[in-house]
């Protein structure tokens, strides 16, 4: 079937079979390179997206789901914010093979947005899903919580 949504801020629409993953559509059908196929079981984070806002894992996701609706991957963060999580991450060593960096970042925009006063429990808390083998977490925690404290409770 033909569905239509909003990917990162652009109407698409592709042909979806019934069965079909949204990783698999935003990847293979539409392009889209940001969400990672790593577990494909719904355990590592990686293919994270938002679809009208909420955090979803798009190896688990079928693409029919998203007719109609809005998907943000981490190639589709707001500007201010995309260069906020980036330079953070890059200064904190965040990313070392970068597998799992598009799923923290959208997570982290999400954060961001929506939450003030962060602490590093709170970051640890929210990212839990995500998971990291190269950083340890660490980096990753301390790169919100500095980017967080760039944006100064905005
Ligand atoms: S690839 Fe989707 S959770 Fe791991
Ligand atoms: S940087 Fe390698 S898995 Fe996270």
């Amino acid at each position: 079937m033909i569905i239509k949504f909003k990917l990162d801020g652009k109407e698409v629409s592709v042909d979806a079979e019934p069965n079909e993953l949204l990783l698999n559509v935003l990847r293979d059908k539409l392009g889209v390179k940001a969400p990672k196929y790593s577990c494909g079981i719904g355990e590592c984070g990686a293919c994270t997206v938002l679809l009208d806002g909420e955090p979803v894992l798009s190896c688990l996701t079928l693409a029919v789901d998203a007719n109609g609706k809005e998907v943000i991957t981490a190639a589709g963060i707001e500007e201010e914010y995309a260069a906020l999580i980036s330079k953070a991450f890059s200064e904190e060593g965040a990313v070392q093979c970068g597998y799992c960096s598009p799923g923290f970042a959208v997570m982290s925009y999400l954060l961001l947005r929506e939450k003030k006063n962060l602490s590093e429990e709170k970051v640890r808390e929210f990212l839990r899903g995500n998971l990291c083998r190269c950083t340890g977490y660490v980096n990753i925690i301390k790169a919100v919580l500095k980017a967080s404290e760039v944006m100064g409770g905005k």
